[in-house]
């Protein structure tokens, strides 16, 4: 009973959207084979082209999006989909049950060095009474997922899900590819010892961030009274993971590097799930003004910042960037 689609029965997953999750874990597996093997699987380097997000496309990020694709393609529950890889929706099936947004590698400058990376995805009900291939399908709270995760490709292969009541853990069994729960139930400590965020951007982020990250730096003798630790994987997967296994607060704010694109993580197949992910475990997920899940996108590949993790320690921030 430990295994994923049990499980998934158990807790009363449609049949047409265990058939979805099947579809992800297929294709999630066989992308799981080739980074197992890594350069031998010829699956290193970078392409010459960039996505529609102007990022240098890697190698396993093409792989990857084709093989997420294709497998939620051939699912008859699928009636549309989002990933990072490609500028538009890709209309599956007519009378499909679900929207799925994806981010089919996560982490890409990873790839190369053999550090953490994943496949994260976001499964939504379709729309009643909006064109079933219309990007405005994909225009939905958070909150309305019925299903996120992740795939990690660490030492292990995990798949962390979230039906929306429960935030599991299972682990590839590698004798048999079959999914095995490892952690169940998993809950945030509210109160956090560590902290992960991008350093170097520092000088770009608003005053307000400034002070909130100084104070954690300065430890027992700052305004925060204890020490923090720092940890960053410059892989979302990896520091979420962290977060839902041992606690923590991760921060992606918004900067000043780029006018025109302040925040870099995208809403529907990043902040969404992993929020969906904490909530479920009893963290908190907001932008800087509000809880991720109750942004509804105005844009299939539109950006928000992100402040997520153990309850007390969002609500710290927050405290600072909402001042
Ligand atoms: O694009 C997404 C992502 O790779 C996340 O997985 C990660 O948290 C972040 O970007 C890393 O950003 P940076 O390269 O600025 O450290």
């Amino acid at each position: 009973m430990n295994n994923l689609f049990d499980q998934l029965q158990e807790q009363g997953a449609p049949p047409a959207l265990i058939g979805v999750v099947r579809a992800l874990v297929a294709a999630t597996g066989d992308i799981a084979q080739r980074v197992r093997r890594g350069a031998l699987a010829d699956i290193l380097g970078a392409t010459q082209s960039e996505n529609v997000q102007g990022e240098t496309q890697q190698r396993l990020d093409v792989i990857a999006n084709t093989l997420v694709k294709d497998y939620l393609l051939r699912c008859p529950a699928v009636a549309l989909l989002a990933s990072e890889e490609e500028a538009q929706v890709v209309p599956a099936h007519q009378d499909g049950k679900y929207l799925v947004a994806f981010d089919p590698l996560d982490g890409s400058s990873n790839i190369d060095i053999n550090a953490p990376i994943g496949t994260i995805f976001s499964i939504y009900p379709v729309r009643k009474g909006i064109a079933i291939e219309s990007e405005a399908q994909f225009q939905q709270p958070g909150r309305a997922q019925v299903c996120a995760g992740y795939v990690l490709y660490g030492p292990s292969t995990l798949l962390m899900i979230t039906l929306g009541r429960l935030t599991q853990c299972y682990t590839l069994d590698p004798t048999d590819e079959v999914y095995r729960l490892t952690a169940d139930a998993l809950q945030i400590p509210p109160a956090a010892q560590e902290f992960a965020i991008n350093m170097s951007n520092a000088h770009f982020w608003q005053t307000s961030m400034q002070a909130y990250v100084n104070d954690l730096v300065l430890g027992e003798t700052g305004p925060r009274g204890k020490r923090f630790n720092m940890r960053w994987s410059a892989a979302m997967v990896g520091d979420v993971h962290r977060i839902l296994i041992r606690g923590g607060i991760f921060l992606y704010p918004s900067d000043s590097r780029n006018a025109q694109q302040p925040a870099k993580l995208r809403l529907l197949y990043e902040a969404n799930p992993m929020a969906l992910l904490v909530e479920t475990a009893g963290g908190k997920a907001w932008t800087d003004h509000q809880p991720i899940l109750d942004t509804v996108a105005q844009q299939l590949h539109q950006r928000v910042p992100v402040i997520l993790g153990a309850a007390q320690e969002v609500d710290a921030c927050l405290g600072y960037v909402t001042e």
